[in-house]
């Protein structure tokens, strides 16, 4: 045996790493430069590799002999198997006594079920001081000179601990890995497999064919020299250790065959795309593949997709306005508008331009829907997004449930719209949304014949049964809700006879607007709108207006900062939508309309806004349905209005992203102003705003409306949980603070 020895570190505790590779050496090194173990050991049967070690400060000890090294181990020590993958049951085998004795065990073998498979064959059953671990670093160089000491930080160690797993052993070698800065996960043992052969075992697997087959070519010289870019790209890994990889292709044989198949059918189809010119599939494979792309990055940096979940919150902190408010600005598109461009052009015969999408993440939700039912859609790319439709009856099912996250129109919309089709879809959504009312939508939805089954309370997921006939019914409304009319509009399309639907009072017609667009017959007779089921829609192109309901934020805003002017440009004022400039304008606002235009059957014009004092008023009932979504904002300029506002026969409020009655009044409450929340409305008395915090409950509207208060507060407001805001307005902050809004965002943990 020979022994080499360097200067001892401080902490209690032995590590002997078996195997000093790139993996077990920069363990080594790390946990001995971190003062993690008294004492690190390495056992290698090369001498040039023990001597490297020594001389490169990656180990203390270097043994050749792991039977006479296992002598100096006591309980509480780790030792770390790092030798290949195929040869770890052989080296296992040696350390059945030290176990016993209580020392701790763990693998970095990149596969796990044959690493237990077979400890569980040596020692009749899994040893509980055995912690199979996958650390997932690595690099295309190997061996005792690519020794990298960082190589773990932030990197992921997967353990994948067995039910007689004693919590003792596990505990030192998570300290292990942690102390050399990884972040320790644990999985069943299946799972990891899976998991790694699609995104590891099979990337390798896929590189070496790769450089082989053109290696295998003749004239490849020629070939190599000009593969850069893509080619460098894609085949950095296989550069990789070969024997490594040879055992874990080896090892993991029925996943990784598992993916290679699904993978080799892919190709197939793709082989024969191109065989056909079908631009189609090969556009649809494409735009998917990078949309799925940008998703991993973006949960992976904990982006938009995180947020929409809750897992990232950001706050806001305002400051008064320093000056008066100014600028010419367009605020992202109509949600509303957008939505149902997404729905109609995919159920459309051709191709659908869309400019002015709101790329925010309750429209990109729909889209996303569309994805997944097979719909190939370009973008969207600032704004712009191509449809290629299916038709009326090319949508296919989509591959598991549809995430509609915070988005209430995707889900009650597509209700109707999936009720009709030949396949299943669960929807689903994010907390807010799993809590808001859906039997509004299921129940007339049945009276035409569709199977919808609701969670607890008619609440979401829905699962919607496909391949029913349904019927035209004639239905009236028991709310004023444009999202139930535009389900039953939308089930009607597929439905035989016609469809009517009456509202208590006018809600946003888009739908039936768009419907027109696309070359489908909507009849309109006083409060009653139908169709006739079975007719086609035809491609059009759609320029989306600003989102008056966006528009809202600045109206008010501009209104109570003193000497003001802004000018929001291309605003949809469809007059369904226009109950915030006529109930302002009642309250005094100084408002104009200018440049009038009609833009594909929806009306647009730039409106200026100055500062005005405002009073309180009565809102008259008929414009609640017409300023369903400004309420929140609207009640700000009451508590900046002299004298009392009312609000009344507004229940509706009471179900939206969140119950904003109570929201506002809670808000606006602790910010000094007096305000009481009623049943179906508010009343609020104009005063004087301080600072202070409030909760905007995750509701995007909630949020935004507090942060126009903070412009006339007396002091700083904390808006608790202001993520949602990219729901319906990404990039608020940033076009408020051009304007002169002072908001600082604040990224919290949750
Ligand atoms: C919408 C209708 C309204 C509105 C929502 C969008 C639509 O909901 O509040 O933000 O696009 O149809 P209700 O139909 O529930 O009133």
């Amino acid at each position: 045996m020979s022994t080499f020895t360097n200067e001892n570190a401080s902490a209690s505790g032995q590590l002997l790493v078996i195997g000093l590779g790139l993996i077990g050496g920069s363990l080594a090194r790390a946990s001995r430069e971190r003062g993690s173990f008294a004492q690190v050991i390495g056992v290698s049967r090369r001498a040039s590799t023990l001597k490297l070690a020594l001389e490169n400060g990656v180990v203390d000890h270097a043994e050749s002999d792991l039977t006479a090294t296992l002598d100096l181990l006591k309980a509480g020590d780790v030792v770390v198997i790092a030798v290949p993958t195929l040869s770890v049951p052989a080296t296992l085998a040696q350390l059945g006594e030290i176990m016993a004795r209580g020392v701790s065990v763990t693998d970095v073998a990149s596969v796990k079920g044959s690493v237990v498979a077979a400890a569980t064959d040596l020692f009749g059953s899994m040893p509980d001081a055995f912690i199979p671990g996958h650390p997932i670093a690595g690099s295309e160089r190997s061996g005792i000179e690519a020794v990298n000491p960082s190589l773990f930080v932030d990197h992921r160690v997967i353990l994948t601990p067995c039910e007689n797993t004693s919590p003792k052993h596990l505990d030192n070698v998570r300290r292990m890995w942690t102390a050399v800065g990884a972040t320790v996960t644990e999985m069943p043992v299946d799972e990891h497999d899976e998991v790694l052969a699609a995104t590891s075992h099979l990337p390798h697997v896929l590189a070496y064919a790769l450089v082989d087959t053109l290696a295998k070519m003749e004239d490849n010289r020629e070939i190599f020299r000009y593969a850069a870019g893509g080619f460098r790209d894609f085949t950095r890994i296989a550069g990789s250790d070969p024997l490594m990889w040879h055992d874990i292709a080896l090892s993991n044989r029925k996943a990784i065959l598992v993916m290679l198949d699904r993978l080799t059918d892919s190709l197939a189809k793709l082989r024969s795309a191109i065989d056909h010119k079908d631009s189609e599939y090969l556009l649809g494979v494409f735009t998917r593949a990078r949309e799925a792309r940008n998703h991993f990055a973006k949960m992976l940096e904990c982006k938009s997709y995180l947020e929409a979940t809750n897992m990232n919150h950001i706050d806001y902190q305002t400051s008064p306005a320093p000056a008066p408010l100014s600028g010419h600005i367009r605020v992202p598109g109509d949600k509303s508008i957008s939505h149902r461009s997404m729905m109609l052009g995919s159920l459309a015969k051709g191709m659908t331009e869309v400019t002015g999408f709101l790329e925010g993440e309750d429209s990109l939700a729909t889209l996303q829907a569309f994805r997944d039912m097979g719909v190939v859609i370009e973008g969207p790319s600032q704004g712009r997004v191509l449809i290629h439709g299916t038709g009326m009856h090319g949508l296919q099912p989509p591959p598991g449930p549809l995430y509609l996250g915070n988005s209430g129109t995707s889900m009650r919309l597509l209700a109707g719209l999936l009720a009709a089709q030949s396949f299943d879809t669960v929807l689903t959504g994010d907390a807010s949304l799993s809590k808001r009312p859906m039997n509004r939508v299921a129940l007339p939805l049945a009276e035409m014949g569709a199977v919808i089954e609701t969670g607890d309370g008619g609440r979401p997921p829905l699962t919607i049964r496909g391949g029913q006939k349904l019927r035209g019914i004639v239905y009236r409304l028991p709310m004023a809700s444009a999202q139930v009319k535009s389900a039953l509009l939308l089930a009607g399309l597929y439905a035989e006879g016609t469809t009517a639907v009456t509202e208590p009072a006018p809600t946003r017609d888009h739908t039936e607007r768009m419907l027109g667009g696309f070359g489908y017959r909507v009849d309109r007779q006083g409060d009653t709108v139908s169709l006739e089921g079975g007719s086609e829609l035809t491609a059009t192109n759609i320029d989306v207006p600003a989102d008056i309901s966006s528009a809202a934020f600045f109206m008010v805003a501009a209104s109570i900062v003193p000497g003001s002017d802004i000018t929001l440009e291309h605003v949809g004022i469809n007059p369904t939508r226009i109950g915030v400039i006529n109930i302002l304008k009642l309250m005094g606002a100084d408002i104009t309309l200018k440049n009038p235009q009609n833009v594909g059957g929806e009306p647009v014009a730039d409106v200026r806004v100055r500062s005005a004092p405002l009073a309180g008023i009565t809102i008259p009932e008929d414009q609640v349905p017409l300023a369903i979504d400004e309420f929140p904002v609207l009640f700000v300029a009451a508590a900046c209005a002299r004298g009392t506002t009312i609000l009344n026969g507004a229940e509706e409020l009471r179900v939206k992203e969140s119950d904003r009655i109570q929201a506002m009044a809670d808000g606006l409450v602790s910010l000094g102003i007096k305000a009481t929340a009623k049943s179906d409305g508010i009343i609020i008395e104009g005063g004087v705003i301080s600072g202070g915090s409030v909760d905007s409950l995750g509701d995007h509207r909630i949020a935004m409306a507090f942060a126009v208060a903070g412009l006339r507060s007396q002091g700083e407001i904390l808006i608790r949980d202001c993520s949602n805001v990219a729901t319906s307005f990404p990039g608020f902050v940033s076009l408020a603070s051009q304007t002169g809004f002072k908001i600082q965002e604040l990224a919290r943990q949750n």
